[in-house]
């Protein structure tokens, strides 16, 4: 797209521009176009550059600007988000979902409110920088499209236009403006700030907005012989709202037949002719089909999915991401407004929103490579350190939103988050070396070489690293959470080994208002369900600590959740009712008996047995049937701790005494 910056100014002459509104009766003077000045930060002779002068009677109005989908700010809660807008407004004017991404290209209507800040009206939005390339002239015209201009920009921002750093936090003063005393005796309630785009001619947009072609000339102080440039604003009188704007433009427009103004040969102001208005309409019609189509489809689907029963690990994708029946009666009443709205705008502060394109060249196309697991990859996004990109259909908002407070060393952060098409794109830290389940059941891939399994310490050491965030969830965290989706494979080990809980899909807040939390719609993975949860749907955090004896029950056996018993005719059991027949009535010498058989035997003869049993011990009241006789995650946590200290003199006595380690990993 050129805009033919070479003879700034040929065509318009600047005598108009300059300072106009000075030398104009208050009431009658409407506003001048910017013309190509926006291209020259450094020119303010241009006063409309600035800004849209205040020249009406209000000193405030609601006022509306157009807005194209553009990579990354394609749903209205994005859009929101960079347009300091409300996105339940924009969804309603729009008749579009808040966080459903919509096709590049099409504008959309945004509310807002616009007020005279001394000698310009404008709206306020903030900009924080995110790239070293950024310049105040790409956020106006490449961020903004030109609903802003370099000129404010460096006139209402404290940065040095050529030191600006990332961080900086900027003012975006968004162009908008009231009707004047002249217009609004015309019936003229709102100015729309419309973006031009290439190909454009003031006929074809005052057709779109069906506006008086000659009321939108004298709005911006234009004749029919004007030239108009793309990524600048046009002033749209209306006498009403403007509705919904359903036009994605034409992917390449045909040369324009209208006798129109020719157009300067530094300008690509083409026009659109009738014959386009009219494939634009059928466009329009076909899209509308199509996306009634589409979301009939993805509401079967979903329905579908849901209806799924209780299954275990291999389902679990799916089903950690189903949320209860109840929950999903409430938004089939509520389908334009999902909480992700109000959610993304706190959001795009901690985290960065990436563009498809970008995760397509972190994962080189989401290539088999880079597949970690099921819908995971891994990806260098624009050369940051690695990260984890998990491709998520449905509903994210409960987990962006409790990750937003939580900040534990133990616990998986999100960084950053992509909308495209159906799906979210949620991108983690990432854990070098994978689940504790793959390590447990010998599948890890990422380990220090082969057959390795972890130790003694390191198992103690990931058992207090999970009561540590466990701890931090139920007891820290601003509100405090439960996770109820505990489970080995949920613990994802860092470079180090050291634990950090992940995947908070189904997490929620201890407290609901100080209710007891039940619910109908039993959720999880088998194995790691307390009874009380699988018999009444009783949801506190009693439900992590049943779930956190699991977790310790495997780290000690080295069996699974659900593992079959030689002993009894290859029968599947629970790893948690196992437990029972191995600590016999706290005798001591059977307990201990008991406990060697049941340590896994990958780590050979190398534990401290008075360790081991107890931590069995303390693994059996986590998951005692009486939710009311488990300790509390703190008394783990301790419990735990001391444990890991103990294991720290064992290693000392261990390496004094010249054992040879079974282990694959050397001690520290
Ligand atoms: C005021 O409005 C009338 C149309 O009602 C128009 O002809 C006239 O040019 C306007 N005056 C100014 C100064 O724009
Ligand atoms: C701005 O106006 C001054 C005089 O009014 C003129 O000398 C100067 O060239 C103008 N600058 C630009 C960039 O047009
Ligand atoms: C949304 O629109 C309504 C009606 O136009 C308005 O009253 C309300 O203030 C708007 N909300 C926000 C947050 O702008
Ligand atoms: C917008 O920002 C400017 C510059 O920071 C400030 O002077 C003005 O008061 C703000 N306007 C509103 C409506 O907040
Ligand atoms: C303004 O932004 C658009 C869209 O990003 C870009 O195509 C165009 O080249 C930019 N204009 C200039 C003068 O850089």
């Amino acid at each position: 797209m050129k805009t033919g910056s070479s003879s700034s100014s040929g065509c318009s002459p600047p005598s108009h521009l300059l300072l106009f509104f000075f030398f104009l009766s208050f009431s009658h003077a409407q506003q001048s176009y910017i013309s190509n000045f926006q291209l020259n930060c450094y020119n303010t002779n241009s006063s409309s550059a600035l800004g849209y002068s205040c020249n009406a009677p209000q000193s405030s109005c609601s006022s509306f600007l157009i807005f194209r989908a553009q990579s990354p700010y394609v749903s209205p809660a994005l859009i929101s988000f960079l347009l300091s807008a409300d996105a339940a407004n924009i969804s309603r004017l729009n008749s579009v979902s808040d966080v459903a991404p919509l096709p590049a290209g099409r504008l959309i209507v945004i509310p807002i409110p616009c007020s005279c800040s001394g000698k310009f009206y404008q709206h306020n939005a903030s900009y924080t920088l995110k790239t070293l390339s950024e310049t105040y002239f790409t956020v106006a015209n490449d961020t903004y499209q030109g609903l802003s201009t370099c000129q404010t920009l460096i006139d209402q921002n404290p940065f040095d236009s050529r030191s600006l750093s990332v961080g900086n936090q900027l003012v975006v003063p968004l162009r908008c403006a009231c009707p004047t005393l002249n217009q609004t005796e015309t019936g003229i309630k709102y100015l729309v700030s419309y973006i031009i785009a290439s190909g454009d001619d003031i006929r074809a947009i005052a057709q779109i907005f069906n506006a008086d072609y000659q009321a939108v000339l004298s709005a911006n102080e234009l004749n029919e012989k004007s030239t108009i440039y793309p990524f600048t604003t046009l002033l749209i009188p209306l006498p009403s709202e403007p509705t919904e704007i359903s036009i994605v433009p034409p992917p390449s427009s045909p040369p324009p037949n209208v006798p129109n103004p020719p157009p300067p040969p530094h300008s690509d102001g083409g026009s659109i002719n009738a014959a386009l208005i009219v494939g634009v309409a059928a466009g329009v019609f076909f899209l509308l089909l199509l996306g009634i189509l589409l979301y009939l489809f993805f509401r079967l689907k979903r329905q579908r999915r849901t209806r799924q029963s209780l299954k275990k690990e291999s389902a679990s994708e799916i089903e950690e991401y189903r949320r209860p029946a109840f929950k999903e009666e409430e938004e089939k009443k509520k389908t334009l407004r999902s909480p992700l709205a109000s959610t993304v705008r706190e959001m795009l502060d901690w985290i960065a929103v990436y563009t498809f394109e970008e995760l397509l060249n972190a994962t080189g196309g989401f290539d088999e490579e880079h597949r970690i697991q099921g819908s995971v990859y891994l990806g260098v996004i624009n050369g940051d350190a690695p990260a984890a990109i998990k491709r998520v259909e449905g509903d994210v908002t409960r987990e962006i939103k409790i990750l937003k407070h939580i900040s534990h060393s133990n616990v998986i952060k999100l960084s950053g988050l992509c909308l495209h098409e159906e799906n979210t794109y949620m991108i983690y830290e990432f854990a070098e070396m994978g689940s504790l389940s793959d390590w447990l059941q010998h599948k890890n891939t990422a380990g220090a070489g082969d057959s390795s399994s972890l130790n003694w310490k390191q198992r103690i050491q990931i058992a207090r690293d999970v009561a540590d965030g466990l701890n931090y969830l139920h007891n820290y965290s601003n509100p405090p959470y439960i996770h109820k989706n505990l489970k080995s494979s949920n613990v994802l080990l860092g470079r180090d080994f050291r634990a950090k809980i992940a995947n908070l899909g189904m997490a929620r807040p201890t407290e609901d208002g100080g209710r007891e939390q039940v619910t109908r719609h039993v959720v999880g993975t088998q194995g790691y369900l307390a009874p009380e949860y699988l018999e009444h749907g009783l949801i506190t955090p009693m439900l992590d600590v049943f779930a956190f004896g699991v977790v310790l029950l495997e780290l000690l056996s080295g069996r699974e959740a659900i593992f079959v018993r030689e002993d009894e005719k290859n029968r599947e059991a629970l790893l948690w009712k196992a437990i029972e027949g191995v600590l016999l009535h706290g005798e001591e010498g059977k307990s201990a008996a008991g406990v060697r058989g049941f340590v896994d035997g990958c780590l050979g003869d190398d534990y401290p047995l008075d360790l081991a049993v107890a931590m069995a011990e303390l693994a059996k009241r986590c998951v005692s049937r009486d939710a009311g006789s488990r300790p509390n995650m703190d008394e783990l946590l301790l419990a735990l701790s001391a444990i890991h200290n103990s294991t720290r003199e064992w290693n000392v006595e261990e390496e004094a005494g010249g054992s040879s380690s079974g282990s694959a990993i050397p001690k520290r």
